[in-house]
């Protein structure tokens, strides 16, 4: 008996019997594990598995601020869940980094624009992160999820699709599908017998179609482009910050796959049909034949070269491109639409409830669009004339300050990073800036907090904010289609203002911020969402497709940098500003004499009924469309004052002084004052695109300040790497031009904040210069 039990007994407690010279407190501690039952073994292994989450969270926290204790393995992961805006913003102020740990994964959050800055700029240690899932949705091999030169060099062969030639040939799609929807609209409200219905998801339908309309064009039918309005939702569900390594059937992730998918194998066909009538000579109308006319020109120019042929007649492509498959330009598309989708929604939706709130503002943007369109409200624009509304494009600009879609933009360490001197953020970390306390900075933004167009329109934002707009994210990595989006919501505003009258009516809470992927307008507590099914038509006539259910989440995510944010895709947003019936204005009396209600005053603001719940729901009674009246656009009811000219260091016209410092046609960088440029560095700040169309000054540079607005403020070995060369020194003698002399004194502000001191601008600029027959270098 008793050697059977010697025999059963553990070895540890075999060896301790054995040896006879173990001290009684080891003895002890042997003899407690080989009586440990099996609950004893779990509980000490959960402890130290506790003790060891704990412990490495405290090692990977250092000495930035955040909770003292973690909550054991899950962290804060159900407050996540239900993100609120006052939260983020008491986390970002808590310190310039801060950090918590969710499950396994240790995150820090940087809130100054500095160190927003730094690790937007520092590609050698971060790079962007989406949730595991998004690998498998866009594919691994994805050109967002490349990195370094691989990026830079896939990158640079997309900017031919945002030149202002491609954007030009987009705007008679995006112009047809605003008549549609606006029509749509009116239709709605009439539907609703005149009274108010949420908007929120119309925004985000309209969202959807004008991107697949830009990117994609009259390739894809409409039934198509209902579908994927539908069921776009579903790829946003499946972005959840914990996902399953497999994607099993019938799950969120499964779903998302294989709506994606769908979208994909859409945009293929797209592809291919394209690619026969680009082939046949097609105008270009949508961003898929911009890229494929890349790539026949260059195909053309390489075989012809190649041969030894003259290529004259052939255009010459600014990037030579490979050819793609049907496939790999599909899955280009899709990472725009991707992106873009929730960003533009949130843009859209709060857009037209911030404008609705505020009669100036509206009635400005109204007498802005009339004028320019000459008074014909329905004639299409040209890209000069849209980009010439600069008070629509005030507003969009400080709605996207004020209310920025993107307030978070998560990357991860690629390797220790040492962000300051005492903090190195651990690799594998996920770093995440946020946008939102740079766009709010009392120091450069005087009155943070109120929405005011004027600080873009006649103000010095734009040069006193250049560091601080992160809207669209800064270093290699900054959103490709921030000018489109830019223009696209100023089209969709001013053809709105002029088309429609909309009405909104604030709630207690319309005024609060949802997060949700992107921020939303917060619905009221005691809303309901109605059980109806939202079904409507395609503008244009096809059939209705399914909506998402009530449980479901809004149909797309500007989700490749921030989806992580969304906890549970099948959770509303819940934001449902209401709004109620109103009577249309007369002429010149909007607001029936409120004088437009300011967020938090529960009155009628008259305009288009817009509701901003997050989706349509007939049941819900808050907004109201109708055509607007042509007698409130018969007379300008504001006279409206221009900017005043920004100080020069140059006299008026610069004209003779620039021709005295072109010598050499060829010469690129006039930083030595022995060269022939006479120690100028002439800096052309329009798009490369309007270069390259017009040529340009003799020895000039190009720093584009409309897509790169923070030039002179990246440092130095980046400024060479997205410019072509070499910053010049901060001693340097700069002069910027641009078109007609508007861009070029933003530009020369911003040089100016940089610490460029030497810094002028010719106030005639290309416009002048053409016209006094300057010599033109191609
Ligand atoms: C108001 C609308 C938009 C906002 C606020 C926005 C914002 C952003 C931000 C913050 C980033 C990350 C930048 C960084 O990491 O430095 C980004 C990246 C990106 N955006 Fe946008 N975006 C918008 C619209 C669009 C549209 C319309 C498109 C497509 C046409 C687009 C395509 C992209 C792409 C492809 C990237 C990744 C670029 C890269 O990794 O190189 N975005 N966007």
């Amino acid at each position: 008996m008793s050697s059977n039990a010697t025999d059963f007994a553990s070895p540890l407690a075999h060896a301790g019997l054995a040896g006879g010279s173990l001290p009684p407190q080891v003895d002890y501690v042997l003899d407690v594990i080989s009586n440990a039952t099996i609950s004893t073994w779990l509980f000490t292994l959960l402890a130290i598995a506790v003790a060891y989450d704990q412990v490495s969270y405290w090692l990977q926290k250092g000495s930035i601020v955040g909770p003292r204790f973690k909550e054991p393995f899950v962290g804060p992961f159900l407050q996540s869940l239900n993100p609120k805006m006052e939260e983020y913003i008491a986390k970002w102020k808590s310190g310039p980094l801060s950090c918590v740990s969710v499950f396994h994964k240790f995150v820090v959050i940087a809130s100054t624009r500095d160190m927003a800055r730094k690790i937007f700029n520092s590609p050698s240690y971060v790079k962007p992160c989406v949730v595991d899932i998004a690998t498998r949705i866009l594919g691994e091999d994805s050109w967002v999820f490349l990195d370094g030169k691989a990026h830079v060099d896939y990158r640079k062969g997309l900017n031919g699709l945002f030149t202002r030639r491609s954007l030009e040939a987009y705007l008679p799609g995006q112009e047809a599908l605003y008549d549609r929807y606006f029509k749509r609209y009116v239709q709605i409200t009439k539907d609703a017998g005149g009274k108010p219905v949420p908007f929120m998801h119309e925004f985000r339908e309209l969202m959807c179609a004008v991107s697949l309309r830009t990117f994609v064009g009259h390739y894809i039918p409409d039934s198509a482009m209902k579908k994927i309005s539908d069921d776009y939702y579903l790829v946003t569900a499946a972005l959840e910050l914990v996902n399953f390594p497999i994607i099993i059937p019938y799950t969120k992730t499964w779903y998302g796959k294989k709506a994606a998918d769908m979208v994909m194998d859409e945009f293929a066909k797209c592809a291919a049909k394209a690619k026969v009538r680009m082939a046949a000579g097609g105008e270009v109308t949508c961003i898929m034949d911009a890229w494929i006319r890349d790539i026949l020109d260059s195909k053309k120019w390489r075989e012809a070269t190649e041969k030894g042929l003259s290529t004259e007649g052939l255009t010459k492509p600014a990037l030579l491109l490979r050819e793609f498959t049907d496939m790999e330009i599909s899955r280009t598309l899709f990472t725009f639409l991707f992106a873009s989708q929730d960003a533009t929604s949130s843009a859209c939706t709060n857009l037209f409830q911030v404008v609705a709130q505020r009669k100036d503002v509206l009635d400005r943007v109204i007498e802005e669009n009339y004028r320019v369109r000459n008074g014909d409200i329905h004639a299409a624009l040209t890209l000069d004339q849209l980009e010439s509304m600069t008070y629509t494009r005030a507003v969009v600009r400080e709605l996207l300050r004020w209310r920025p879609p993107v307030i978070m933009v998560p990357y991860k360490a690629k390797r220790p990073f040492p962000i300051t001197e005492n903090y190195t953020v651990p690799k594998g970390a996920m770093i995440i800036p946020t946008t939102y306390m740079a766009l709010r900075d009392p120091e450069v933004y005087e009155n943070p907090d109120e929405f005011d167009p004027d600080r873009y329109y006649s103000g010095d934002a734009e040069v006193k904010g250049a560091k601080n707009y992160l809207v669209f994210g800064t270093g290699p990595h900054y959103c490709i289609g921030q000018q489109y989006a830019q223009l696209n919501l100023a089209l969709c505003l001013g053809k709105a203002s002029l088309l429609l009258d909309w009405k909104h009516h604030p709630t207690p809470v319309s005024e609060e911020m949802k997060v949700f992927a992107t921020i939303f307008p917060k619905k009221r507590s005691g809303d309901k969402n109605g059980d109806e099914a939202h079904r409507r038509p395609m503008p244009g006539g096809s059939a209705p497709g399914p909506r998402e259910s009530d449980d479901g989440p809004p149909c797309a995510a500007r989700a490749l940098h921030h989806s992580q944010q969304q906890q549970d895709g099948r959770r509303r947003p819940s934001s449902e500003t209401t709004a109620v019936a109103a009577t249309p204005p007369a002429a010149g009396n909007r607001g029936d004499g409120d004088g437009g209600g300011r967020e938090g005053r529960a009155m009628v603001v008259v305009g288009i009924g817009v509701r901003s719940g997050f989706f349509g729901r007939r049941g819900q009674q808050d907004l109201e469309f109708r055509r607007a009246r042509p007698s409130r656009l018969s007379s300008p009811h504001y006279s409206i004052a221009h900017s005043p000219f920004y100080a020069s260091t140059f006299p008026s016209s610069l004209f003779p002084q620039v021709l005295a410092h072109i010598r050499s046609p060829t010469q690129h960088n006039n930083n030595d004052p022995s060269s022939p440029g006479g120690g100028v560095t002439i800096i052309d700040v329009r798009e490369p695109s309007e270069v390259r169309e017009t040529g340009r000054i003799p020895g000039a540079v190009n720093v584009p300040v409309a897509s790169a607005p923070d030039s002179f403020h990246v440092p130095e070995d980046e400024f060479e790497d997205r410019f072509g060369f070499p910053r010049p020194p901060r001693d340097a003698e700069l002069l910027f031009y641009c078109k007609a002399g508007v861009r070029s004194r933003a530009a020369a502000g911003v040089a100016r904040d940089a610490g460029w001191a030497r810094v002028g601008e010719y106030p005639g600029s290309w416009s002048e210069w053409f016209a006094r027959g300057g010599k033109v270098e191609r």
